[in-house]
């Protein structure tokens, strides 16, 4: 049974030496394994572990908590037309956008006048080094020349902003050396280290476009800069999609030195703040609660400790984690009648979005469930899995989820504790702040949100501060807004720094 079990999709059986239990029995065992970790007392824990692991990558860790050298919020006066770009998990999204100012208000600070969003496919992922750029650059020309009114590449060159949503060591606004990218994609591949903004410049001049790339930022600072255009009380995001990060505006004397490269720039000598792309994936290393699954899930991966929290909270994750489960109930406690259906053999092959739709049916008789479920994953007979196995999948994904929202909320807990104490403020006086969130599992996961604001309600009650005070607010078209608010911002003048 044991053998069975490890080949036939990974199970974990093994650990617990493959003996059988009862469906209830593996059901209660689950729930054990998940439940505790998002207890008040064990959130408040580890959100001390995290904010230590910030603290001290501050110091020197030259991969997590980077300047980002947005110095300056927004004014929301920054005015024009931008070409912003967002390279995303699974989608290149470019689009023209125009700014209009925070006082044309309700949502008319920003519009998109056209856009064309690209599938990331499998292929595209594996594109090593300048090809895919050189593919970016095409999708570019494409979306402009593609449209009546297109860009006359005879006028001046339009004006970019890249939205990245990988870890990028920034060396200006507008540069940034590549580093590895996650997410299973191989771009980088040949190229770390490599100035970004060079890169997507010579693809874009080798196709002979018009364009010049004024501003990079993570998809994470952004966010920030997005809302912080129409709300000037923002001062964190949040981004939970196929991968996780935050954002945060901290005082520049809370980093040491070398966090700001060997140069010096004037700006470090007269702002006062800086946004920070945390790369939050990167943190919880040793503290996050494991479970037999996540190290399973672990064992296989190509690169297990590069982002040890996004593996338990990510899109591109969750439903990881529930097949992993679900095919451990299924060879030690009978569930699906003892069977993996075959398409669940394969890791990944659960998607959270399945999942997602599965959590949303809340029907007596779960058809809508029991209908994606079997139209992405038949059983090799054709008969329909039983109510019970569909109530099970969601039991296991609601388990899987809760936990993933408290741990986002905890993330977030400590680093809003990391700014009081750096603004040296205390938790009971803080005012009200934004985090603008954007990704698909905060936007689209049924009731993930509303537990992570929970969660992160409790935290910051635990923590002598008032219920609310710290507010998830969506962030529409985030990235691409904030792409093109960092292009405007960067054509700024330093003398109307908001720090
Ligand atoms: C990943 C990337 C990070 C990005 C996040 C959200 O964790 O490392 O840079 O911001 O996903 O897209």
């Amino acid at each position: 049974e044991n053998v069975e079990a490890s080949t036939n999709g990974g199970a974990t059986t093994s650990l617990r030496n493959g003996r059988k239990t009862g469906r209830d029995d593996f059901l209660e065992m689950v729930e054990q394994a998940f439940r505790p970790a998002s207890s008040r007392k064990r959130l408040g824990e580890l959100s001390e572990g995290l904010r230590k692991q910030f603290l001290e990558s501050m110091e020197d860790n030259p991969l997590c908590m980077l300047p980002s050298y947005n110095h300056q919020l927004p004014s929301g006066d920054e005015r024009g037309t931008f070409l912003a770009l967002d390279v995303g998990g699974s989608t290149f999204r470019v689009a023209l956008i125009e700014l209009s100012g925070r006082d044309a208000g309700a949502g008319q600070e920003g519009r998109i006048l056209k856009g064309a969003t690209f599938k990331i496919n499998h292929g595209v992922k594996q594109l090593k080094g300048v090809l895919f750029f050189d593919w970016m650059a095409e999708r570019i020309e494409e979306t402009l020349s593609g449209h009546t009114g297109g860009h006359d590449m005879s006028d001046a060159p339009l004006s970019m902003g890249l939205a990245w949503s990988f870890p990028i060591e920034q060396t200006s606004l507008r540069s940034g050396l590549l580093q590895g990218m996650g997410k299973f994609f191989l771009a980088a591949d040949g190229l770390l280290g490599h100035d970004l903004g060079d890169l997507i410049q010579a693809s874009c001049s080798h196709r002979g476009l018009n364009v010049h790339l004024n501003a990079i930022v993570n998809d994470s600072s952004a966010t920030l800069l997005s809302k912080a255009y129409s709300d000037p009380t923002t001062r964190f995001a949040l981004i939970l999609g196929t991968g996780v990060n935050a954002a945060i505006h901290l005082p520049v004397h809370t980093f040491a030195p070398p966090k700001f490269g060997t140069r010096p720039e004037e700006w470090h000598r007269c702002a006062e703040h800086v946004i920070v792309n945390t790369e939050l994936s990167m943190f919880g290393a040793g503290i996050l609660p494991s479970t037999i699954w996540d190290n399973e899930l672990r064992s296989v991966h190509p690169n297990p400790t590069f982002q040890p929290l996004e593996h338990f909270v990510s899109g591109g994750y969750l439903g990881e984690i529930v097949r992993l489960v679900l095919v451990d109930g299924i060879h030690t406690a009978g569930l699906f009648g003892g069977v993996v259906p075959p398409t669940l053999r394969e890791s990944y092959s659960l998607e959270t979005e399945t999942i997602s739709y599965m959590e949303s049916d809340r029907s007596e008789n779960l058809s809508k469930a029991t209908a994606i479920f079997t139209s992405r994953h038949p059983r090799p007979s054709s008969s329909p899995p039983s109510l019970s196995d569909i109530q099970a999948v969601r039991t296991i994904a609601s388990l899987v989820s809760t936990r993933a929202s408290a741990l986002v909320a905890t993330g977030v807990h400590a680093l809003w504790c990391l700014r009081n104490e750096s603004e040296s403020i205390a938790a009971h006086q803080t005012e009200h702040t934004l985090v603008a969130y954007n990704g698909s599992v905060l936007e689209n996961y049924p009731n993930f949100k509303s537990n992570c604001q929970g969660f992160l309600d409790q935290l910051v009650e635990g923590s002598g501060g008032r219920r609310g005070v710290v507010e998830l607010i969506y962030a529409e078209e985030s990235s691409l807004l904030g792409a093109a608010v960092a292009g405007a911002v960067a054509a700024l003048d330093v003398d109307d720094v908001v720090t």
